[in-house]
């Protein structure tokens, strides 16, 4: 066993932690009225401080990655300042999003709604990697393969990532409820941070098309729950409409700090990297959110000079539900949205918000758009499953997505490639759960033993 040590070892232990003194002080902070957000179409402005997040034109603002500058601080310090906060035992430098906050949003300590979301491992699961976890890698045909297990957040998808920075502005702006349409984690997240904040929730979700893992959270959690007849395109116009009408502050991805959170996945992930860039980083690609805010970290890490190279892009969507796909392929043809039909409900997307951004994330990042078949990502499933990893459907179109990409010559077999698994398995179980542990009658004894003895050799 350990010994705990003495107070005055820890005492140390922490002084040799502590940022260096030539660090610039890390008190520089925000306030979102200040600040002001962009319409990436036609250039328009809006306060920080709005609760309309859609421009004239009908896209939606942007929260600029240079809205507010990193505390001046040069690329070591930015590096040393994140690395010491590893070791803070307090406050809100344990989450793995405030602690880039120079990077997502610094807002004043006393305003951060937090509940050390972030901190998510990195699986290294690549073919040249030795045990189990290699044969995901080998199927996929990477040497080295990195699973960023967003599942492991507290609500048990990445959206957590997003939903302490909404949240967080929603209070400072006093908002009085607040509100999204979710196919299933980000009413989760919704939910259980708005008991966290104290105000009521209300969740848009399709009818019959969520996850029961999903629902059960919004429900426990304590929001009100309205089923929307129709898909989740649908229960998305609807909560606008509602937001509008009654000065509802939405926290849908079309909410610019939303995405602001979300950027922390990559930050975090190039920090678990010791700021080395991969070559590529692929994601299960829906509303397009994630897409727009993953890429615009990576682009504003290369600009600060926290990593040399920017990682390529791959966005992955279930070719059920591929209007970005289609877009992407036909040279970016304008969006034309469809009626989704996967069976990796998170992503059963027809008409996705975050269009334009990602167009440009995967532009200036040289990325890819690709889509994969519902048999694709379930057997890509299988994989992360059986390597007692496990993810809910939608995340594992990143592992299919990844395999489709090197058997087409376009990833190499020799790159470094990280994955975002989006969600834990839990959320799905109805999807994973074999036939034979759902049949009335349980298997016979003697068979099992005769099972057990054959595993035994
Ligand atoms: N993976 C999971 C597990 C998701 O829940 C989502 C989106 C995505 C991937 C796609 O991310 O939309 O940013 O492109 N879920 C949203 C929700 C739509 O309501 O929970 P995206």
């Amino acid at each position: 066993m350990t010994p705990t040590p003495s107070n005055s070892t820890v005492l140390s232990e922490m002084a040799v932690v502590a940022p260096s003194h030539d660090a610039p002080p890390t008190d520089v902070t925000v306030d979102v009225h200040d600040l002001t957000l962009v319409c990436p179409q036609c250039g328009a402005t809006a306060s920080g401080a709005t609760a309309r997040f859609r421009c004239a034109c009908g896209t939606p603002f942007d929260l600029p990655a240079d809205a507010f500058d990193a505390g001046g601080a040069s690329a070591d310090a930015l590096r040393a300042r994140f690395g010491a906060r590893l070791g803070d035992m307090r406050g809100v430098a344990r989450s793995g999003v405030w602690r880039y906050r120079e990077l997502v949003l610094p807002l004043a300590e006393e305003q951060i709604v937090s509940r050390q979301e972030g901190n998510t491992p990195l699986y290294a699961v690549g073919a040249a990697e030795l045990g189990a976890w290699r044969a995901v890698g080998a199927y996929a045909g990477v040497a080295r393969l990195l699973l960023k297990h967003e599942g492991a957040n507290p609500t048990g998808s990445f959206k957590d990532r997003g939903m302490t920075v909404g949240m967080s502005v929603a209070r400072a702006l006093g908002a009085r409820a607040v509100a999204c349409a979710s196919t299933g984690n980000t009413s989760a997240s919704l939910a259980a941070y708005a008991a966290q904040a104290d105000l009521p929730a209300f969740v848009f979700l399709p009818q019959g098309k969520v996850a029961g893992g999903k629902l059960a959270q919004s429900v426990a959690y304590g929001a009100r729950t309205v089923e929307v007849a129709g898909d989740f395109d649908d229960a998305m116009r609807q909560v606008e409409a509602v937001a509008d009408s009654l000065g509802v502050y939405l926290l849908n991805s079309i909410n610019p700090y939303r995405l602001a959170g979300q950027r922390a996945i990559g930050y975090e992930l190039l920090h678990q990297l010791d700021w080395q860039a991969p070559d590529w980083i692929a994601l299960p690609a829906g509303n397009l959110g994630n897409t727009s805010a993953i890429g615009a970290a990576l682009l504003r890490a290369a600009e600060l000079g926290l990593i040399a190279r920017v990682p390529r892009i791959a966005a992955i969507q279930a070719a059920e539900a591929a209007p970005f796909y289609h877009s992407y392929r036909d040279g970016w043809a304008p969006l034309a949205s469809v009626r989704a039909s996967t069976r990796a409900t998170a992503i059963n997307i027809g008409a996705p918000v975050s269009y334009l951004r990602a167009r440009e994330v995967i532009r200036a990042t040289n990325g890819v758009v690709a889509a994969v078949s519902d048999d694709e990502i379930f057997a890509a499933k299988a994989q992360i499953d059986r390597a007692g990893i496990g993810c809910e459907p939608a995340s594992a179109a990143a592992l299919a997505g990844v395999r489709k990409l090197v058997g087409e010559g376009i990833i190499a077999p020799d790159a470094t490639v990280g994955a975002i698994l989006t969600g834990h398995l839990l959320k799905d179980t109805q999807q994973v759960t074999p036939a034979r542990l759902l049949a009335d009658e349980p298997p016979e004894v003697a068979a099992l033993l005769r099972e057990i003895g054959a595993a035994l050799g």
